[in-house]
């Protein structure tokens, strides 16, 4: 008998559903076809030992599975269960009628037990967008599955209780998340607050701006002066994450197998933070089986790069396009995938090798010409890419012994959400363009462009501070989330003031006494 069970695969970081053709004939050869690798290859084994172990036997027949469509590769081992299941369905040992309605997926091992698999949340979106009724799915994903309404969830431990939920025994039942719920409770559960950070008013200004306008951010500092630590505060205080951006998020985390036994939708912006020895690969995606990098986990949240310069060129380099696309674009021989990568990059990193060049007090032992050196480590597209660059001191004795705590995360973060509502407003009619930190140079004409007097300003400073020209978008661009932040509709002098104090390095004599 022939029978089909209906499945899915993913590429990219969205699914496409993959249709099981199994066909029982007189023989004892088993063959699976459609373009399947080795691990989708080997399932045979597993299929004939769950069996065995779920009390049942295994038909001993000519079996065909066909994987369609046929020209895309199948890869890993979710393919077990529906596998399985159309074999017991063809050879009528279950019932055959209902598998229509049913999206099924999930890895098998020797005992009959279901294992967990990559990209549930995808392939759940799929299921509903293709109208299935009912998913099967390894019990340890059925939460982040059941995030999708619409279509009942059923997470099964193993092959006997799939096959429960298709004979309809009603031992199982399905899951049900409300996800409006789980979103308004979790939202702002921070467990590191900016009221412990003591002083650095001028650098929690700028991360207060950067946040805002989804600007990249570089500080510059001597050891212990807190960068770290003001990183590690970033995501209290940007805005929350939204419906659509959370789903978007976490559905990469799914297709990465990076989301948490029992977790639903992400709730809070990621916050990633890889070592410098991390591999090109491990930091944009791509290897043989793709999957998503560090920049495509950090999409819609910040990616913290510590010790910057410490990062291999080659490494840095690779950034370069993502972060102006906010896509990344990974090529295999056949096919390409793309995963989201629209990260805002923070980065920290001490100023010179010994750490102390343009420290009040302790003298920089660095060699004449090392400070240029160690910046140029960070090639100029790149730092052409941070809009905002801060040197950042050691904090006043007077300021660490205080036990007044600081402004709270809770009171800027509401400041940035209001900055960013205007700017949301703003952009409604520019596709893909959310915050200042993404406008193109039409749109900073259009909107961030000063008067008369702002300009002649910005020239007189920009000579003065002897700067690049690359440095004038991003000040405009700077300057515009500075007027949001103060609720005006025009860029003044003293918005252009400010964001030109946020470029530590376009000043020509940065490193230039050494
Ligand atoms: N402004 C501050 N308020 C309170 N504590 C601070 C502040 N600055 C630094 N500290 C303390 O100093 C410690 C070291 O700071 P942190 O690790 O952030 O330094 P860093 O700038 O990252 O240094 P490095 O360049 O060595 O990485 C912090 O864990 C914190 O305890
Ligand atoms: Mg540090």
């Amino acid at each position: 008998m022939l029978t089909k069970v209906y499945s899915a695969a993913i590429q990219g970081i969205e699914a496409y559903p993959v249709t099981i053709e199994t066909e029982m004939s007189q023989g004892t050869r088993f063959m699976i076809v459609g373009l399947p690798d080795t691990a989708v290859k080997e399932s045979y084994e597993r299929i004939v030992a769950a069996i065995g172990h779920s009390g049942l036997t295994y038909p001993r027949r000519r079996i065909t599975i066909n994987l369609a469509p046929a020209d895309i590769k199948k890869e890993g081992a979710g393919f077990d269960l529906p596998m399985a299941i159309g074999i017991l369905a063809s050879a009528e040992m279950i019932p055959v009628d209902t598998l229509a309605d049913y999206m099924i997926m999930g890895e098998l091992s020797l005992d009959g037990s279901v294992l967990p698999v990559k990209g549930v949340l995808p392939m759940a979106v799929k299921a509903r967008e293709m109208g299935y009724k009912r998913l099967i799915v390894p019990e340890a994903n059925v939460t982040e599955a059941a995030v999708v309404n619409r279509v009942e969830v059923y997470g099964v431990r193993n092959l006997v209780e799939a096959l429960g939920v298709i004979r309809d025994t009603g031992e199982l039942q399905p899951t049900v998340i409300n996800t409006r719920e789980i979103f308004a409770g979790n939202v702002m559960n921070f467990d590191a607050d900016f009221s412990e950070v003591k002083g650095q008013q001028t650098v929690k200004r700028a991360f207060e701006v950067a946040c805002a306008g989804g600007h990249n951010i570089l500080l510059i500092g001597p050891p212990g002066s807190g960068k770290s630590m003001m990183a590690k505060r970033l995501p209290s205080i940007l805005p929350p994450l939204s419906m659509a951006e959370a789903l978007e998020t976490t559905k990469i985390h799914s297709v990465a197998g990076k989301l948490a036994r029992g977790s639903m939708l992400m709730t809070s912006r990621p916050f990633r933070t890889p070592h410098h020895t991390v591999s090109p690969v491990a930091l944009v995606g791509g290897g043989s089986n793709p999957m998503p990098g560090e920049i495509s986990l950090a999409h819609n949240g910040v990616l913290f790069l510590d010790e910057f310069p410490e990062f291999p060129r080659s490494v840095l380099e690779v950034l370069r396009q993502p972060i102006e696309d906010r896509v990344i674009t990974v090529s295999r021989a056949k096919y390409s995938v793309n995963y989201p990568a629209s990260f805002m990059l923070v980065a920290s990193m001490n100023p010179c090798p010994c750490g102390y060049y343009g420290h009040p007090t302790k003298p920089c032992t660095c060699m004449p010409g090392q400070v240029r050196k160690y910046m140029n480590r960070i090639s100029g597209p790149l730092l052409d890419r941070i809009d905002i660059q801060v040197e950042i001191q050691p904090v006043e004795f007077d300021d660490i012994a205080s036990t007044v705590p600081a402004e709270s995360s809770a009171d800027i973060r509401e400041r940035v959400i209001k900055a960013r509502a205007i700017q949301q407003a703003r952009y409604a009619d520019c596709p893909g363009v959310h915050c200042n930190a993404q406008i193109n140079s039409r749109l900073l004409r259009r909107y961030a462009w000063p008067d008369a007097e702002g300009l002649a300003k910005l020239k007189e400073r920009m000579t003065r501070l002897d700067m690049s020209a690359r440095a004038f978008d991003r000040i405009l661009r700077v300057a515009r989330t500075i007027a949001d932040l103060d609720g005006s509709e025009a860029v003044l002098t003293r918005h252009i003031a400010e964001a030109i104090g946020y470029r530590s390095l376009d000043r020509g004599n940065y490193g230039k006494t050494y």
